[in-house]
């Protein structure tokens, strides 16, 4: 079997489902140990044990961490410091999403947004530099096709995501003297948890049956599907490859050609 990251470590946020989930068995299949974290301890235990060990040498591990929580973030690093001495990569996957019309959007859903999928991502990835600093390493972050392309009644979702790609290029540079690179993805209508909330929601907002609004994704993607989460663990595989070292501040979309514009 290839196990290009054979004796690296990795760590995922918000991997206990979804996209996360599938970027966890991913790193897990190419050879690297994964701390899988998530807000929901049971979920990320429940991903652990669908990791793989194709080098027989991989340990895998759950801890629950709230990405939004700079003293839990410090928890985990340190933990992560004192018992493997060094991270290799990171997946700042945690993100969250609400859908109203801008003129009926609270604070609330505001801030909620923005601190997971925005502030959560630079904590942690703040706490995790001095672990990838000795070695160097990849970040992948998770953006959205709503970081790329407009996307109504996620003001706020799509500002946060774009707020991601910019946080992207700008890390880049900041840790290229340190061989870390930093990357972002950039996924379409991914069949997952979060989509089946946001068809119902869309579904009210437009007055549309929640079949039509699941259909209309379809429609709108070139290719003529829904993502799968296991099709952005295969542009998060290759970032963590040997291939991508010197592929660094870049958005890749993987949408099925839906965010082309
Ligand atoms: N589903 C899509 O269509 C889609 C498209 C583009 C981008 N994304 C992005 O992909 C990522 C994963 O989304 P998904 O579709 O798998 O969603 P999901 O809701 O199925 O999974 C998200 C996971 O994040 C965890 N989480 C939520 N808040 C957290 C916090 N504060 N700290 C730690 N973990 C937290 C949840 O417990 C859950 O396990 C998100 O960043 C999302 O914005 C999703």
């Amino acid at each position: 079997m290839y196990t290009p990251n054979a004796g690296e470590l990795a760590l995922i946020t918000g991997a206990g489902t979804g996209i996360g989930r599938a970027i966890a068995i991913r790193f897990s299949e190419l050879g690297a140990s994964v701390i899988v974290t998530d807000l929901n301890l049971e979920s990320a235990r429940e991903t652990v044990s669908l990791l793989a060990n194709p080098t027989g040498n991989q340990t895998h591990e759950a801890i629950a961490l709230d990405v939004t929580k700079k003293a839990e973030v410090h928890k985990v690093m340190s933990y992560v410091g004192e018992t493997y001495g060094s991270l290799n990569i990171l997946m700042n996957n945690a993100g969250v999403s609400t859908m109203q019309k801008l003129e009926n959007l609270t604070e609330e859903e505001w801030d909620f947004n923005f601190n997971v999928n925005m502030k959560g991502m630079f904590l942690v990835t703040q706490a995790a530099i001095p672990l990838m600093k000795k070695k160097g390493g990849r970040i992948v972050n998770t953006a959205s096709m709503a970081a790329v392309k407009a996307a109504p009644l996620l003001v706020h979702y799509s500002a946060s995501k774009f707020a991601v790609v910019g946080f992207t290029k700008a890390a880049a540079i900041e840790l290229a003297p340190y061989q870390i690179t930093v990357n972002c993805v950039c996924p379409g209508f991914v069949k997952t948890s979060m989509q089946d909330r946001e068809v119902v929601w869309e579904a009210e907002l437009r007055n549309m049956t929640p079949q039509e609004v699941s259909q209309g994704y379809i429609d709108l993607t070139p290719l003529g599907r829904l993502c799968y989460p296991e099709d952005v663990a295969d542009v998060v595989g290759y970032l963590i490859s040997p291939q991508a070292k010197f592929v660094t501040g870049e958005a890749m979309n993987i949408a099925g050609g839906a965010n082309i514009v």
